[in-house]
């Protein structure tokens, strides 16, 4: 008996001192850099979230300056930043940083707005000459030039008053002529490596105005980017689709979207059924007008039946 109560109690301590060795060993830190890359990029892509540039605008302010990540973003507007959580990975050190940035520029999709939060049309008459392309404060979009230069997929939303088309008269504009859309097309010069870019060109309400404008300029100001008809040099980037909206229900717009490295544009319907080929550079406001509203003759087979 009393062997046994020397015992009992020396055991059950020996399993206590094991287990608690054992939990102080699991606490160790996890050997993430010597899982194979693969696993790694696994584990970033599980983490990364879709930038968005300008960030939404920071309602809590303190704290900001803690998780901002040099190269990816300025210190200069740290304060008006969107608090990412998984972001904490891009401090971990150097090498997963560059990893994870990596990981970003291959696999996420950049959302690159243009608003009155970031463009001021200037007030003067005539146009001013278009900006230097890489002057900080004129920038659109604070994104280092080697992201920039990296990222693959990108969608970019132009969210336009009528005021930021610069001209009292858009009947007499130009499309090539539009300031914004020079200035824009400047930037996205940088995205060299982009394979999948989007442009939606939304009007915000305007009473005054007819939102075909707005739509009929982006589309004609954007779709021969990036092909042997842009009047850039570099030709910039090329659009594989441009949807058109408007800040208040709508019905829903057909949009604009090629495949591959064609330069020929088609039309389809909301449903993505194709209604026709675009007509190109010298599409008139009215033509526009035409394609934006054609009804699909799959959706309505009615049509058919009624012409004949
Ligand atoms: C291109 O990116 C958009 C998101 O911006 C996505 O909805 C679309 O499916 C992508 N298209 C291709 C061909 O990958
Ligand atoms: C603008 O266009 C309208 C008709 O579309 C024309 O009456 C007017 O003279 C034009 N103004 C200028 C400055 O070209
Ligand atoms: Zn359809």
């Amino acid at each position: 008996m009393t062997v046994l109560a020397v015992i009992v109690p020396l055991i059950l301590l020996c399993a206590i001192r094991r287990y608690q060795k054992m939990q102080y060993e699991n606490r160790k830190p996890f050997p993430f850099m010597q899982l194979p890359q693969e696993l790694r990029d696994m584990v970033y892509e599980h983490l990364i979230e879709d930038p968005v540039y300008p960030p939404p605008q920071l309602r809590l302010n303190h704290g900001s300056s803690l998780w901002m990540i040099p190269g990816l973003w300025s210190s200069s507007a740290a304060s008006s930043r969107r608090l990412h959580t998984s972001n904490w990975i891009f401090l971990a050190n150097k090498q997963v940083y560059k990893e994870c940035m990596d990981v970003l520029c291959k696999r996420a999709t950049f959302h690159l707005t243009v608003s009155p939060h970031n463009y001021k049309p200037s007030s003067s008459s005539s146009p001013p000459p278009p900006s230097p392309p890489h002057s900080e404060d004129k920038r659109l979009w604070n994104i280092s030039p080697d992201t920039l230069k990296d990222l693959r997929t990108a969608s970019l939303n132009l969210i336009t008053t009528s005021a930021m088309l610069g001209v009292p008269d858009p009947r007499n504009m130009t499309s090539t002529d539009w300031t914004l859309a020079r200035h824009v097309r400047e930037e996205l010069k940088q995205l060299v490596n982009v394979k999948n870019l989007t442009l939606d060109a939304k009007a915000l309400g305007d009473p005054l105005w007819n939102p075909l404008w707005i739509w009929y300029h982006a589309c004609q100001s954007f779709k021969t980017m990036g092909t042997s008809a842009s009047n850039t040099s570099p030709t910039g980037p090329k659009l594989n689709r441009i949807t058109f909206s408007l800040d208040t229900w709508s019905p829903g717009e057909n949009y604009l979207a090629r495949h591959g490295d064609e330069d020929k544009w088609t039309w389809f319907c909301m449903q993505g059924h194709g209604v026709g080929l675009d007509i190109g550079p010298e599409m008139t406001v009215r033509e526009f007008c035409g394609k934006l509203y054609q009804e699909c003759r799959i959706c309505r087979p009615e049509l058919e039946s009624e012409e004949e």
